[in-house]
């Protein structure tokens, strides 16, 4: 495949959204080149069917496994709709979270077994991995804050009813998988400016996907 494919990951409330949303412009700027911005379950219309019935507020006997595999399943259909077509035409695709994402809620915080679900997203992917992953680290309690303070802009949904530690123990896996993937996931810190962390990304992309 031509393109670079560049997932950001991060617990909640990290700037993910935002980083992306500032970094486009200057790629495709810079590059010279089309940049797809895109998340889960990014218009497919079944995968947005499948990501409904793992959000709505009702759904309170969703049993773990039953989401991680909604999950992978809304992940496969936009993959294979939207974000491989789009590599394929060499565009760089940034995605809005991706496999680490299922890994780190579901597979580590809802204790589902990050190895079980690696297994059904590797089935989904056929073992495809990003070429960058850039995890926005930031304490869980921060994250927390900034998306009490901005709450107006987002809406609620279920995931958010967790506790703390729940969002604690999302970050305890992400640096978990950052110290297995080394060569693949570049952590900035996301406590910085909003300016600044874009920059850091910026630059990291430049290097790897240029
Ligand atoms: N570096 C930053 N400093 C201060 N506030 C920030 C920063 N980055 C983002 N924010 C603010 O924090 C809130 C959450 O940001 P954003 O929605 O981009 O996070 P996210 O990682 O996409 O969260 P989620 O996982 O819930 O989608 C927003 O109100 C945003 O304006
Ligand atoms: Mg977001």
């Amino acid at each position: 495949m031509k393109g670079c494919f560049i997932t950001i990951e991060g617990p909640d409330g990290a700037g993910k959204t935002s980083v992306i949303q500032a970094l486009v412009p200057k790629l495709s700027a810079a590059l010279q080149q089309e940049v797809m911005a895109t998340r889960e379950p990014g218009g497919s219309r079944i995968a947005e069917k499948i990501r409904e019935l793992i959000l709505d507020p009702e759904h309170t006997e969703m049993d773990e496994r039953t989401e991680a595999l909604l999950y992978a399943a809304g992940r496969r259909q936009h993959l294979v709709e939207k974000v491989i077509p789009a590599l394929e035409q060499g565009q760089i695709v940034i995605s809005d979270r991706f496999v680490d994402s299922s890994l780190a809620y579901q597979g580590w915080a809802r204790g589902v077994g990050m190895k079980e679900v690696a297994a059904i997203n590797a089935f989904a992917t056929e073992n495809m991995s990003p070429d960058l992953t850039l995890y926005l680290d930031i304490e869980a309690k921060e994250g927390l804050a900034r998306i009490q303070k901005g709450k107006a802009d987002r809406q609620y949904d279920r995931l958010d009813q967790e506790e703390l530690a729940f969002h604690e123990k999302v970050r305890d896996a992400y640096l978990l998988l950052l110290k297995e993937n080394p060569e693949r996931i570049v952590a900035i810190d996301a406590s910085q400016t909003l300016e600044k962390v874009v920059q850091e990304c910026y630059t990291v992309i430049m290097k790897q996907c240029n």
